[in-house]
């Protein structure tokens, strides 16, 4: 690691308390490096200066740091198993369940989980935990307006019964939005709620190093339920699902034992 960069890493830390170190390192400095030339710096150091006095900067390389695209039903095929075939066995015998979507982004993903379990519980039975390390995709999860491109694999009759049309975007009705609680949370430095049944945390582990990876996959179980799900990015099979105390559900689906 250069030094410039390793200063940097340090110094975020202290000022955000986001540990960097956790992150691939070549991806990360290769967008960091792209966002402060741009702004006309020449090395991390100058940048950091920068961001220390400039809220607005920060805010821009938080923004570059975190990536968050996302859209409903994103890989549908995979929504559809856990619809079909992981839901039913889950819900069976239980009047509510406990869910966490993990690093949220703008909502898309705990919005989605809301219209799938309405086809097992009223609405006014679901909460789900959504969070996110970036408060500004909080903000716009909340607000719940969307883009024709993010619906693109939105089954066209949950598009007719839970979003409207405002102009040029799509609004999340409200009973769904009800469901759903938005908190900011850093998944590599705050503790994790316990019990749940389902846990959702796709496409933001593929960023993290092995060592965070395997952290987050011991946390990520101890805070299931005995028979509760994990279910990941399409591109984020865990390797050694036992030695976290997981067995495989399906692919892409892990059942805490
Ligand atoms: C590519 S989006 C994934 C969104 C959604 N889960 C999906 O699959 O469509 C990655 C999200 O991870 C969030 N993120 C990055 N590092 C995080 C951390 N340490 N703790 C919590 N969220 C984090 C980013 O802010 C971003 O919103």
């Amino acid at each position: 690691m250069s030094q410039d960069y390793n200063q940097f890493v340090l110094n975020v830390k202290r000022l955000t308390g986001i540990d960097l170190s956790f992150y691939k390192e070549a991806q990360m400095k290769r967008r960091l490096t792209s966002l402060y030339e741009k702004k006309g710096f020449d090395d991390f150091h100058s940048f950091f200066k920068q961001l220390e006095k400039n809220p607005e900067m920060l805010a821009e390389f938080l923004d570059r740091m975190t990536i968050n695209v996302s859209e409903f039903y994103r890989n549908a095929k995979r929504w559809e198993v856990l619809e079909k075939r992981i839901l039913p066995d889950l819900t069976h015998n239980k009047k509510r369940l406990k869910v966490w979507s993990a690093a949220c982004s703008t909502g898309e993903e705990p919005y989605t989980l809301a219209m799938i379990l309405s086809s097992f519980y009223p609405l006014s039975q679901i909460e789900i935990l959504a969070t996110d390390l970036d408060e500004n995709v909080i903000e716009k999860a909340k607000i719940g307006l969307y883009v024709e491109r993010a619906l693109q694999e939105v089954p066209a009759s949950i598009k007719e019964k839970y979003f409207t049309k405002q102009g040029m975007f799509y609004k999340v009705n409200d009973q769904i939005q009800k469901t759903v609680t938005f908190k900011k949370h850093n998944l590599l430095a705050n503790p994790f709620e316990q019990n749940f049944d389902l846990i959702v945390c796709r496409n933001v582990l593929i960023y993290f190093t092995e060592e965070a990876k395997n952290l987050l996959y011991q946390k990520f179980s101890d805070s299931l339920q005995p028979g509760g799900v994990f279910f990941v990015g399409s591109t984020e099979q865990i390797f050694n699902p036992q030695l976290y105390g997981f067995e495989n559900a399906d692919t892409f689906f892990y059942r805490k034992k």
